[in-house]
């Protein structure tokens, strides 16, 4: 018997500037992830104001969804995924961002997907905005530093909103809002530019402004939930988190309570507010710790109850462990942020520490925590594959990879836990964020690209590929 629900959502995920390419067609306008150039784990990705000859940028080959998203989509329908988790690309509809009037040609771009999906009955669950923002916005506006964003970001939800209102109605706002309780989503989730910032890991930090910018797409994130309600009652929105799961290295209470006020700041501050509606009981303390001091408007308040969210969604990669004595740091690699090597867990190639049952305990204490229905969006393995010369990709670590994962959820629902659907990420190979590589792979299906956007663009399925297709086909009874 299969513990995962009748209409459990299996599929796949991705996000618009990871696979779209065609970065300077049908009008679109540059957003802030086209500036950012191809790193590899060794070396931190340049971001750059201007495009530079000598650079490449990722984000301009992507995958090449845009010319072969009906052949992808069929692909996913062939794999038997009932949801597709995307993201629109803001620039492609409103290429500056703060003019009134959208852009036909994106618009239609979308259309053609969505309708492409409609005909294999799968469910798009849609990001709005997934790690970029028109580049405009940063240059003009410093990016979500600046309040005006909220009226902007709203006039683009609002357009989307209607124009799909027959065909999307599950939403999510911002793609891991709680990347920017770090240094890392100045650029990356804010658009926030220091013009003495170079790459991504070394951006030049003001806390206060972060903190601020970071209010502002909370409040934007509460008015489009009321705005997605009120167009269509049947829409249901997300929040999206990266959960950065961290144990105390050892049972010395200071390592214990290091661990919770991580989780809190980490987790709970962004969750808090799009699920309760209101910023935590800890956040005075962090602020007044922090010099951080919030303009929070009169009716702020009164939003962020009422735009709450319908679900949580987030992203689950890895562990990492925290300790209090400075003598006892052995850093290793993690999403958005590394943290210490526990010495019960293997790494990826990345340096990214697997750990399933660490999804168990997340979701346990996401679902104690906020009783809302849980959907994990983002969750694979991103690895080196051969490719063989007679086109196939054995891939047994990612079919393992997947497969503790999956029985770590399916444990977690016996726990109690309600978790309605699971999107692997980039279930078709793309671009990788840290480093813009493309030869750190994460689908079931490969795609003849390199790092410098050279190869055919063919699309081949790996072993993965038919494995994740017998676990939908038996609704994870096979795992
Ligand atoms: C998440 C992002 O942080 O992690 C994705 O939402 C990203 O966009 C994913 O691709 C995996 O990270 P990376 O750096 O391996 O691409």
């Amino acid at each position: 018997m299969s513990n995962f629900s009748k209409g459990f959502m299996w599929g796949g995920a991705t996000s618009a500037n990871q696979i779209e390419g065609a970065t300077d067609v049908d009008g679109k306008g540059l957003n802030t992830s086209d500036m950012i150039a191809l790193g590899t784990m060794a070396k931190s990705r340049l971001i750059t104001p201007t495009i530079q000859p000598d650079c490449v940028y990722p984000t301009r080959h992507g995958n090449g969804f845009y010319e072969h998203y009906e052949e992808d989509i069929k692909l996913m329908a062939e794999a038997g995924f009932k949801a597709y988790r995307m993201s629109i690309d803001w620039s492609r509809i409103f290429p500056n961002g703060d003019e009134r009037e959208p852009n036909e040609l994106g618009l239609q771009f979308y259309d053609k997907v969505f309708s492409e999906l409609k005909k294999y009955h799968i469910e798009p669950i849609v990001t709005l905005s997934h790690y970029e923002l028109p580049l405009n916005l940063t240059k003009k506006y410093n990016g979500w530093a600046n309040r005006k964003l909220i009226d902007f970001f709203l006039n683009y939800c609002s357009t989307v909103f209607k124009r799909y209102q027959n065909v999307v109605h599950y939403w999510l706002t911002f793609n891991e809002i709680n990347c920017s309780i770090i240094s890392l989503g100045n650029y990356f989730s804010l658009g926030i530019l220091n013009p003495k910032t170079k790459t991504i890991d070394h951006q030049v930090d003001n806390i206060q402004m972060r903190y601020q910018a970071l209010h502002h797409q909370l409040v934007a994130s509460a008015k489009a939930t009321i705005l997605a309600h009120q167009i269509n009652s049947n829409n249901k929105v997300g929040a999206m988190l990266a959960m950065m799961t961290d144990y105390p290295l050892t049972s010395n209470p200071d390592d214990v309570l290091l661990a919770q006020q991580t989780w809190q700041i980490r987790n709970f501050y962004c969750g808090d507010v799009q699920v309760r509606g209101e910023y935590p009981n800890f956040a005075k303390r962090f602020w007044a710790d922090n010099g951080i001091h919030l303009k929070i408007h009169s009716d702020d308040k009164a939003i962020l109850k009422k735009g709450t969210c319908d679900f949580l969604s987030f992203s689950y990669y890895m562990s990492h462990c925290v300790a209090a004595d400075p003598n006892n740091q052995e850093q290793t690699q993690g999403n958005l942020v590394g943290g210490i090597k526990n010495p019960y867990l293997k790494s990826s190639e990345w340096g990214w520490q697997i750990d399933p049952i660490g999804l168990r305990i997340t979701l346990n204490s996401l679902y104690d925590r906020y009783r809302i229905p849980i959907i994990l969006v983002e969750n694979g393995l991103g690895a080196n594959d051969q490719f063989t010369a007679s086109h196939e990709v054995h891939d047994p670590y990612r079919i393992d990879y997947m497969k503790k994962h999956l029985q770590a959820i399916s444990e977690a629902i016996k726990d109690g836990v309600d978790i309605f659907g699971y999107t692997a990420w980039g279930w078709e190979d793309l671009v990788s964020v840290s480093t813009g590589e493309m030869s750190k792979r994460y689908g079931i299906v490969y795609v003849d690209v390199d790092d410098q956007g050279r190869g055919s663009y063919r699309r081949y399925r790996k072993d993965s590929f038919y494995w994740y297709q017998k676990v939908i086909q038996s609704n994870g009874e096979n795992l």
